[in-house]
């Protein structure tokens, strides 16, 4: 049965973070620096619950597209043990499954993650020059993600989408320089309104619109539109090259009409917005409990779609709130 909200809108897509803590500490994310190493954290959820949600949420209700996030995720502990767990079941149900990732862990993992089925990595890049790479992450682990990059594409993931924060008076005079640098590769560059998270110090002087991204890009380039992805960013090829450009408007035009996900934090508690807060019960009890059937878990998810607002706050109204943390929750 699918999993349909109380505005006709059907979840086929549940995003799904494995860990809440990041490497790195970008101002416009994580600006705190409470990274110490990761240790295994009882609260989060095992990689055997995680699988049996898994196979709850392809088999019960008809997800089609599974991604996991962050914090970022590749530094959970045994991260490639949970891959090979998923792609037993591959060959069971037709999903994709993708990671977003900042790339700085991924280099050696690459070749292992496309063996097992996993066909789509977005990963995050916000600036081509080292010493702002180090200003904007806190770390140096430049060359690490840009060769990430360079070998994702290499070894022939059907999708590689690079993830650029754009800010204003930090890196939106590199718009064209991505560009430039990127011509070559097909993949698709997505330049992503800064949205505003409790501690992100966001304000409207720092944001730029994806309309004024665009104008920017046309100086110089042709773009062509193209139909988009999932309705979430609006695509464009650059004339003459295999290029893609995606602009994800969350601020300045919000995609909610069209919203097909759904996000599981690590801990296990739902989310049904990215902008809201997460159930107050979560789905670890659940799921460690074999006693409780898959049935109970199913309802317990569709309930926790009935409070899904139609459309998030504006960005005045989310910069007020102290409730969200993109750490949490990973995009
Ligand atoms: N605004 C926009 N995008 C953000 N991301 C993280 N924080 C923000 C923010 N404040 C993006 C990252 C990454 C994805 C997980 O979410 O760039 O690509």
């Amino acid at each position: 049965m699918k999993l349909i909200d109380n505005f006709n809108r059907i979840h086929n897509y549940v995003r799904i973070s494995l860990i809440d803590k990041c490497n790195l500490n970008c101002i416009y994310c994580n600006p705190s620096n409470t990274f110490t190493k990761y240790e295994s954290n009882k609260s989060i959820l095992s990689y055997e619950e995680l699988y049996r949600l898994i196979q709850i949420l392809l088999r019960d209700l008809e997800i089609k597209k599974i991604r996991f996030t962050g914090g970022e995720p590749l530094i959970r502990k045994n991260v490639i043990k949970l891959f090979e767990m998923i792609s037993s079941l591959q060959n069971k149900y037709n999903f994709e499954v993708g990671i977003t990732t900042n790339g700085t862990q991924l280099l050696d993992k690459i070749d292992l993650l496309h063996q097992y089925g996993i066909h789509l990595l977005n990963i995050s890049l916000d600036t081509l020059n080292k010493t702002k790479f180090i200003a904007i992450t806190g770390k140096d682990y430049f060359d690490e993600t840009v060769s990430s990059i360079q070998r994702a594409v290499a070894t022939g993931y059907k999708s590689v989408k690079v993830n650029m924060v754009v800010i204003k008076n930090i890196n939106d005079d590199e718009l064209n320089d991505f560009i430039e640098f990127f011509k070559s590769y097909p993949i698709t560059l997505r330049f992503i309104e800064y949205m505003p998270f409790s501690g992100n110090q966001w304000n409207d002087s720092k944001f730029l619109s994806w309309e004024k991204m665009k104008y920017e890009i046309e100086k110089k380039y042709s773009l062509r539109e193209i139909e988009s992805d999932g309705k979430v960013s609006k695509d464009f090829v650059v004339d003459n090259t295999n290029l893609k450009v995606g602009f994800i408007s969350s601020i300045s035009n919000h995609f909610c009409d069209s919203c097909s996900r759904l996000r599981i934090t690590a801990s296990g508690q739902i989310k049904n917005c990215l902008f809201s807060k997460p159930s107050e019960v979560g789905l670890k009890s659940l799921l460690a409990d074999d006693s409780i059937s898959d049935e109970t878990i199913v309802k317990f998810i569709q309930n926790s779609l009935q409070s899904k607002w139609q459309k998030h706050p504006g960005a005045d109204e989310l910069s007020q709130l102290q409730q969200n943390n993109m750490m949490s929750i990973g995009g």
